[in-house]
């Protein structure tokens, strides 16, 4: 039997990172969790409760009202809950993508999540995505990702999937989200957004989803044959 590893998802805002890791781990059998989509359930919820981030008090008070977890939906998706609600619509709005990489700079906030995650990897098997996945969170995961695109190009593709979602998005706020996200994301000084050094880096922008699907199932199997070496 090959050995059940981690694999670590990372990249900038809209590259593909949560449809490679959603149909990578349906190949594989594995669990698929989006870290990003916690972040985003946080800060919806900070929205419609009025949660000064500024608030230390009010920010672990509300910390302490959360709860984020995943289920699969009818369809078959994993889907987010906040406080036992499916959130995965509301959380892809852009009013939420407008704060997200605010409240994600929070020290609480990344603790709980980051603490929450270690324990969804407990038994492996398991692939995650986000910003700081192979760098914080599973600094010993077996295969580690880092996928780039061009600006345009995610900027496009995030336009798309808000209109497929009834939300209609102006090019260049889409834009202006992606790189002031980006921005924030690299220059945090909690667990900043920046490659491992050991992770492969994938450029998608000119990939189509299946090859790059592809791509990572081939090298996710690489790593769990050497995986079976190395302890055989
Ligand atoms: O899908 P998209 O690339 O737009 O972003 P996401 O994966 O849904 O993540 C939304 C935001 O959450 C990011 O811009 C980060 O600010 C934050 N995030 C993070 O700080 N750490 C993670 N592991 C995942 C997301």
């Amino acid at each position: 039997m090959l050995k059940k590893i981690v694999i670590a998802i990372d990249g900038y805002s809209a590259c593909g990172k949560s449809t490679t890791a959603r149909e990578v781990a349906r190949i594989l059998g594995y669990r698929y969790i989006d870290s990003g989509a916690m972040y985003r359930a946080v800060t919806l919820y900070f929205l419609e409760h009025h949660v000064a981030v500024t608030n230390p008090k009010e920010v672990d008070r509300a910390l302490q009202q959360i709860r984020v977890s995943f289920a699969v939906s009818r369809k078959g998706n994993s889907e987010v809950f906040l406080n036992g609600l499916s959130v995965e619509q509301e959380i892809r709005q852009m009013r939420v993508s407008a704060a997200v990489s605010q409240v994600s700079t929070l020290k609480p906030v990344r603790l709980a999540m980051v603490d929450q995650q270690r324990k969804m990897g407990k038994h492996k098997g398991i692939v995650m995505d986000g910003r700081d996945i192979g760098t914080v969170v599973f600094p010993e995961a077996e295969l580690k990702l880092f996928l780039t695109a061009d600006l345009l190009t995610r900027a496009f593709r995030r336009q798309r999937e808000l209109l497929e979602r009834d939300e209609m998005v102006d090019l260049d706020q889409v834009i202006e989200n992606l790189m002031e996200r980006d921005r924030i994301d690299s220059s945090r000084t909690e667990s900043p957004l920046k490659k491992a050094s050991d992770a492969h880096e994938i450029n998608t922008t000119h990939v189509t989803i299946d090859e790059q699907v592809d791509e990572v199932v081939r090298l996710s199997l690489s790593a769990m044959v050497a995986g079976r070496t190395a302890t055989s």
